[in-house]
């Protein structure tokens, strides 16, 4: 197992086991690893002769300094599950001096329109940081493949937006949501839901499936005033927003296009805990 805490020493690594022909694959998170980051890796195992995790909580993305404090950190057990899927995999665990060089600041990024939705209305500033954070990681890590979660959906295609509109070469792959088994999406906040919580937590799921049986014969607005009412009814959620979005521009959905893909996505509080969501529509 290969651990790095600064950038130089990973980069002099990967360029020593590098040849010409072999690829790379690199999945970025935030650590407090769950069977979903686990899921990313598993694929990128699969494909590719060298396998890069970064474990990095990225301070500028946080639009909530709480947020950001309260983020867990445990690289120990992190690095234990890492070590349970293979022993090949190289892990980036660096400091905030050495990605950010003392200047902990986002770049500004246009990201046609993307930015401007859903998360991005709700987290100011999220995504400049997300962007900064990845585009500085492919630098460093120079991957042939990038895995990406479509739990965060929004962030996936603004991913493939900074890749397109900067001509990187890295391919940047959506993988599926991996799940509890009560539906509830895996994330790192989970571990702040008690037992009971996580329970009542389905309902997110089970809320998002029926909505996409409705979306075959209803229209977007009724749709969309049923989950509201879904969530106003039941005292243990407050729902941030609700919409259906087209999923290439991530434009609200007014009137059903056939040749359109559409996709629901959903942001909701309990106990203070922010979750979000999303499911494939057609
Ligand atoms: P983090 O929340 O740690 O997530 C890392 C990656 O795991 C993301 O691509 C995310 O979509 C994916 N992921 C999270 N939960 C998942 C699940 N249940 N099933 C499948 N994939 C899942 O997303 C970030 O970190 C950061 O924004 C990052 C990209 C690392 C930049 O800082």
């Amino acid at each position: 197992m290969h651990i790095f805490n600064g950038k130089a020493a990973l980069i002099a690594y990967l360029t020593s086991i590098k040849t010409t022909d072999s690829t790379i694959g690199f999945v970025p998170t935030m650590g407090a690893l769950h069977q979903g980051h686990l899921s990313l890796m598993e694929q990128s195992l699969v494909e590719n002769d060298n396998t890069v995790v970064s474990i990095f909580v990225n301070p500028t993305q946080f639009n909530n300094p709480e947020d950001l404090l309260k983020y867990p950190r445990t690289l120990e057990q992190d690095v234990e599950k890492i070590a349970g899927l293979s022993n090949n995999i190289i892990i980036y665990a660096p400091t905030v001096d050495d990605i950010y060089e003392g200047n902990v600041l986002s770049q500004k990024f246009d990201f046609d329109g993307l930015e401007h939705q859903m998360e991005g209305k709700f987290r100011p500033g999220h995504f400049d940081g997300v962007g900064t954070i990845v585009k500085r990681l492919f630098e460093i890590v120079s991957p042939t493949n990038a895995y990406f979660g479509e739990k965060d959906f929004q962030q996936l295609q603004i991913v493939k937006k900074m890749v397109e509109k900067n001509d990187l070469t890295v391919n940047v792959k959506g993988c599926t949501i991996y799940r509890e088994a009560n539906g509830l999406a895996m994330s790192s906040r989970n571990e702040r839901l008690s037992p009971a919580e996580k329970q009542e937590a389905a309902f997110i799921y089970q809320t998002l499936q029926t909505a996409k049986e409705k979306f075959e014969n209803e229209s977007v607005e009724a749709v969309s005033t049923w989950v509201e009412n879904a969530f106003s009814n039941n005292s243990a959620f407050e729902l941030e927003y609700f919409q259906i979005a087209e999923e290439a521009t991530l434009l609200p959905c007014e009137t059903k296009n056939e040749t359109k893909k559409y996709r629901a996505f959903i942001a909701v509080f309990i106990n203070n805990i922010r979750l979000i969501d999303t499911i494939s529509l057609n």
